[in-house]
């Protein structure tokens, strides 16, 4: 039996399921691959066996693993004795950086996961609007809590009429009856986010979005579709929302909104922001902010906030992403991954098309056309992708299905042409393995 086997059947005997995150499991492989190291674009798992990573810690590890401006960045905090729960120059530092770099932001604050930075943002809107309800978009992810985690995964059958679908739980054990607090709208149509902002505006509190669409792998919507949400939200004093904990720094060093033109009132950052340690943050126009306390009345506090290892692995990461040529580099090895990855398909007639922006994309399996909502993502083949996965891994490319519709991908920047070159190679070996 492999090392990763073994250890897999090990930890099942301790950790629930085997793992310390449910989506861990990589549902290609039926069981989490387990990595002994990683250094820039690859990974090495438990058995020795090397890895491209087309996942990159889910996009956490935007430099790559092992980045030695992190790694130094982190061995000061560590020589000044790494307190906890205290603030020093650092937060300042990159919180300034972040106000610099990403549009909306003028005050913000440091959480730990993507999914406290969504939750405290929702409160934050409710505070400041003194409106209850929020408008998300169906499939669109954010986070874990039970306020949001509502048609993150419907079934393709149960998707219900476009203007009026299904609240489907993301899981067992929710609050009953927070559904009422929310309006739910396909992604990607102006028409019956209009019909229906119009509809809720008096009682909605704030829009929340994924401005690039990335849990469905790629969605780029359309101008029409933000320019939309943007008018219709400051018409109404309704608060825009980005949810950047994925997108941001993938595209621009100002992450979505920047690269879209379109400036939210609050957002969200998170994973790459903090260059592979546990780091999100939510920020966006003074006002708003101020009503945090201590400067105003709503709570948003946590022992772990802002921790020092995460705030200076962050400040490093970010003053990466704003060096000169750091997009320049994002973009050449994105057009030749992806551009490469559809030959393959062409050449070998694989019915799939990889769609990508910057440093993430999505594959999907068995369409035709461009996807443009959770509802055309929900009709690719599901199977054939877990195959894909399946063949790929096994000839050393990492992509990892977490059980979505569609799954994200992405590629870290430490990744060169050279090494594009050698995993389309890989994945090329790999297709002729299958038959669709
Ligand atoms: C857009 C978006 N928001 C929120 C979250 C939750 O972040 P975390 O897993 O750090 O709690 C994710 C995680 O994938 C995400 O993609």
């Amino acid at each position: 039996m492999s090392r990763v086997e073994d250890q897999y059947r090990e930890a099942c005997k301790y950790l629930a399921g085997g793992v310390s995150s449910s989506t861990r499991v990589n549902k290609a492989l039926g069981h989490p691959l387990l990595f002994d190291r990683g250094q820039g674009c690859r990974l090495w798992d438990l058995d020795g066996k090397e890895y491209i990573d087309f996942c990159c810690s889910h996009g956490a590890t935007l430099l790559g693993h092992g980045d030695p401006r992190v790694r130094k960045a982190i061995d000061q905090v560590l020589d000044r004795g790494f307190p906890c729960s205290y603030e020093n120059e650092l937060h300042t530092e990159l919180a300034k950086l972040l106000c610099q770099t990403i549009p909306c932001l003028e005050r913000l604050r440091f959480t730990c996961s993507g999914s406290e930075a969504t939750m405290h943002c929702l409160r934050l809107a409710r505070a400041f609007t003194g409106k209850q309800k929020i408008l998300k978009f169906e499939g669109n992810f954010h986070g874990y809590h039970d306020q949001v985690m509502y048609a993150i995964g419907t079934p393709a059958n149960q998707l219900g009429p476009e203007t009026a679908p299904t609240m489907f739980p993301g899981s067992t054990g929710m609050t009953q009856g927070l559904d009422q607090h929310l309006v739910l709208v396909p992604y990607n149509r102006p028409d019956l986010f209009e019909a229906a902002f119009r509809k809720h505006a008096h009682e909605l509190a704030a829009v929340i979005c994924e401005p690039v669409y990335y849990n469905a792998g790629c969605i780029i919507p359309s101008a029409e579709f933000h320019e939309v949400l943007r008018r219709l939200t400051r018409e109404h004093g309704v608060l825009l929302i980005f949810d950047e904990v994925l997108s941001s720094f993938r595209m621009a060093p100002g992450g979505a909104q920047e690269y879209l033109k379109i400036t939210p009132d609050l957002c969200t950052l998170g994973k790459s922001v903090g260059g592979g340690q546990a780091l999100s943050a939510l920020g966006g126009r003074k006002d708003i902010m101020d009503r945090l306390m201590p400067t105003g009345d709503c709570q948003h506090s946590g022992t772990y906030n802002g921790m020092q290892i995460s705030v200076a692995a962050g400040l490093a990461a970010v003053t990466a992403y704003t060096q000169p040529g750091f997009y320049k580099h994002i973009f050449t090895i994105a057009d030749r991954l992806y551009q490469g990855l559809n030959g393959i398909f062409e050449r070998r007639k694989i019915p799939a098309r990889a769609q990508g922006l910057g440093a993430r994309f999505g594959i999907y399996f068995g369409v035709n056309g461009p996807i443009r909502n959770y509802r055309d993502a929900v009709q690719h083949h599901r199977d054939q992708m877990l195959r894909f996965i399946k063949a790929a891994i096994d000839h050393g490319v990492y992509f990892h299905d977490y059980g979505g519709a569609a799954c994200h991908h992405g590629f870290c920047a430490a990744t060169t042409v050279a090494d594009v070159d050698d995993a389309l190679q890989r994945l090329d070996d790999a297709m002729k393995t299958l038959a669709f």
